[in-house]
């Protein structure tokens, strides 16, 4: 995916992002919030974490959603059964000196791989400031391949040089933070940061697994893919005839029923010292 997130392109993960996420830390947040003050929703694009956390905490919260794009936050309300809604277009790489109500939970959906070393820092430092949980949800974690028709791994030597060019990809400057962003080993550099604070941190994989056969692999397969191999492509770390040919087997594999995939992301929950 390039810097620039689409509502269809968002449309078309959300079930899958919501299927893949741990209820588990969601339940963990009973009795964790206090009642006064917003659930902050950081790079919120079109509400899919709203959509799917907004029920599960209960209608009597208020939200406050933040995003650079204006465009996807008009679209992110719509239809949210909670007590009251703000979104907010800005910049998030200010998020340290940004003025906020202290919220009551800090939350994000794929987002953090986008970030740069200093972000998280900076993130971890504002919601110690603040003393609340956080709940940041779907970060890829950098494993990635082919899944055969009993789910099986099934990643020969080219998957494995295009998961690695893959995750390089990631490491680019992605505008979260002033830096390159860390990609695939953000989520633990969250944890260590978070744990400097006193944070209590939990991880759960909560991986994308469309299986072989599937509608999803005949139609969200080849997407992934072409997303994909435009990343290697940009790294040069294959000759374009063997990328091409990768293109091509593997998407006729994931069209005719041969093949699934899988992205592995990680859910992650912190609950502040007490
Ligand atoms: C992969 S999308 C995830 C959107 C949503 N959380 C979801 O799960 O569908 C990443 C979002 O982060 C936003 N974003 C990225 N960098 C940002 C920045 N520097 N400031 C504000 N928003 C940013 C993008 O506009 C996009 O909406």
């Amino acid at each position: 995916m390039s810097n620039a997130f689409t509502a269809d392109w968002l449309s078309l993960r959300e079930e899958l992002d919501h299927q893949a996420r741990s209820a588990e830390f969601v339940s963990a947040l009973d009795g964790q919030l206090r009642p006064d003050g917003p659930i902050i929703d950081l790079g919120a694009g079109h509400g899919s974490n709203l959509r799917y956390l907004a029920p599960r905490l209960g209608p009597a919260r208020d939200w406050l959603l933040l995003d650079q794009d204006v465009k996807l936050l008009t679209e992110a309300g719509r239809d949210a059964p909670v007590q009251q809604l703000e979104t907010r277009a800005v910049n998030l790489t200010r998020l340290p000196e940004l003025e906020l109500p202290r919220p009551v939970l800090v939350t994000a959906s794929a987002l953090i791989d986008l970030a740069s070393a200093d972000w998280l820092k900076g993130l971890a430092q504002r919601s110690s400031g603040w003393n609340v949980p956080l709940l940041i949800a779907l970060s890829v974690d950098g494993r990635r391949g082919f899944l055969d028709p009993d789910g099986r791994h099934q990643n020969d030597a080219t998957d494995e040089l295009c998961r690695q060019a893959f995750n390089h990809h990631q490491t680019g400057a992605k505008g979260l933070g002033w830096g390159q962003a860390l990609g695939p080993a953000a989520i633990e550099a969250l944890e260590r940061a978070l744990q400097v604070h006193g944070f209590r941190v939990q991880r759960s994989a909560a991986d994308w697994r469309i299986p072989a056969g599937s509608n999803r692999a005949r139609t969200l397969g080849p997407v992934l893919l072409e997303d994909w191999y435009q990343a290697v492509a940009d790294t040069d770390r294959l000759p374009a005839k063997a990328l091409t040919d990768w293109l091509h087997n593997r998407g006729s594999a994931l069209r005719m029923g041969q093949l699934g995939l899988m992205v592995g992301h990680q859910d992650l929950l912190a609950l502040p010292p007490e």
